[in-house]
C-alpha cells in the first residue's frame, strides 16, 4: 500500500522520500521524482508531510519514536489501520511532539489508489486537511470526517464489519449448497445479483434505525425473519450454523424482550444496546 501511495503522488508531480524498513520494496517508483532512504530521520526531514503506513499501531511508535525531535512543525498523516482509540493516543502523542496530526481509513486495495472508486477517510487536525487536501486528493475521494483522531478509524471498521459479515454470509450460503455438490463458483454467480438487489434495503433500515420506531407498518416482523428454517437446514446439512445462528440470536433476544411483531430493523438494538435495548 506505502508503494501506491508514493506512486500516486510522485505521478502528480510532487517530490517523494521513501523509506521502508526492509530496503529495496521501492519497486520500479518514478526515480525522477522519488529518492529512497535508508534512515527514517531523513525521509521525515525530507518533507513537511510525512505519510505512514506501516502494519499497525505499534510498528508506527517502534519506527517514528526514536525520531520525535524532527516531526516538530510537520503534519503526520497516519493511514496504517488502527483501532479508533489507538488513532486517539497517536494523536496526542504527535501533539506532544509538535506535529499536526492526521488519520486515515484505507477503503481500496492498492491497484485502486488513485482511481475511480478509491475512498481514503480522515480525522484529525482540520488545518492539515485543508493545508494537504489537494495531495491526498490524489489517492481517490478524500472526506473529512471531524477533528476526533478516531472517527476516521471507526468508520473505516464500521464498513469492513459489513464487509466481513457479508463475505461470512456468503461462506455460509457456499457450504450449504457444497453439501448438493453445488460449486462456489456457480452459487456466487447467482448470489452476486441476488445480494446485489438487496443492498439498497440499506436506506430503508437505516430510514426506521434512525426514525427510532420500530412498529412502521409494512417492514417484515421479527417473527417472520427468526431464521429457523436457516439454521435447521444447516444442521441438517451438517455445516456449521455459526454465521446465521449468530444474526438468530439478536433477533431472539428482541422477540423474547416482546418485540416480535415490529421490523427486522430492529435487530440493531441488540448489538447497539446490548443489555437495555431490549426494553426500548
Ligand atoms: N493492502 C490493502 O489492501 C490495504 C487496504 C486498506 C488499508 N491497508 C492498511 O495499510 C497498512 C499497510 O498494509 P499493506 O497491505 O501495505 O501491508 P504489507 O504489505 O504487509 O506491508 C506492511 C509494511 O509495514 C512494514 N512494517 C511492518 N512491521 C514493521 C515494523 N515493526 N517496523 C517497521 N516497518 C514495519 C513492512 O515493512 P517490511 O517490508 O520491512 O516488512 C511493510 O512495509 C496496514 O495497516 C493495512 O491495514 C491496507
Amino acid at each position: 500500500m506505502g508503494r501506491a501511495l508514493a506512486t500516486t503522488v510522485a505521478a502528480a508531480g510532487h517530490p517523494t522520500t521513501v523509506w521502508n524498513r526492509t530496503p529495496g520494496r521501492a519497486g520500479d517508483l518514478d526515480t525522477a521524482r522519488t529518492s529512497e532512504t535508508r534512515s527514517v530521520r531523513d525521509a521525515v526531514r525530507a518533507s513537511t508531510l510525512v505519510v505512514v503506513c506501516l502494519l499497525d499501531a505499534a510498528s508506527v511508535r517502534e519506527v517514528l519514536d526514536p525520531v520525535t525531535d524532527a516531526l516538530d512543525g510537520r503534519t503526520l498523516v497516519n493511514v496504517t489501520t488502527t483501532t479508533p482509540e489507538q488513532s486517539r493516543a497517536l494523536g496526542t502523542w504527535a501533539d506532544a511532539h509538535g506535529a499536526a496530526y492526521l488519520d486515515g481509513g484505507i477503503m481500496a486495495v492498492p491497484p485502486m489508489i488513485g482511481g475511480d472508486g478509491s475512498l481514503v477517510l480522515y480525522s484529525g487536525d482540520p488545518a492539515a486537511y485543508e493545508r494537504w487536501r489537494s495531495v491526498l486528493e490524489r489517492w481517490g475521494e478524500s472526506p473529512y470526517l471531524g477533528d476526533d483522531a478516531g472517527l476516521a478509524a471507526l468508520y473505516d471498521l464500521a464498513m469492513l464489519a459489513g464487509m466481513y459479515a457479508m463475505f461470512a454470509g456468503f461462506f455460509h450460503g457456499a457450504a450449504m449448497v457444497a453439501t448438493a455438490g453445488i460449486s462456489a463458483r456457480a452459487f456466487a454467480e447467482s448470489a452476486v445479483p441476488f445480494v446485489s438487489a438487496m443492498v439498497p434495503a440499506f436506506l430503508e433500515y437505516a430510514a426506521v434505525i434512525d426514525g427510532g420506531d420500530y412498529g412502521v407498518p409494512g417492514q417484515q416482523s421479527l417473527e417472520f425473519s427468526v431464521l429457523s428454517d436457516m439454521v435447521q437446514a444447516s444442521v441438517d446439512a451438517g455445516v456449521a450454523p455459526d454465521v446465521v445462528a449468530a444474526v438468530q440470536g439478536l433477533i431472539r433476544a428482541q422477540i423474547d424482550a416482546g418485540h416480535g411483531k415490529d421490523g427486522f430493523a430492529r435487530a440493531y438494538e441488540s448489538i447497539a444496546r446490548p443489555t437495555t435495548g431490549a426494553a426500548r
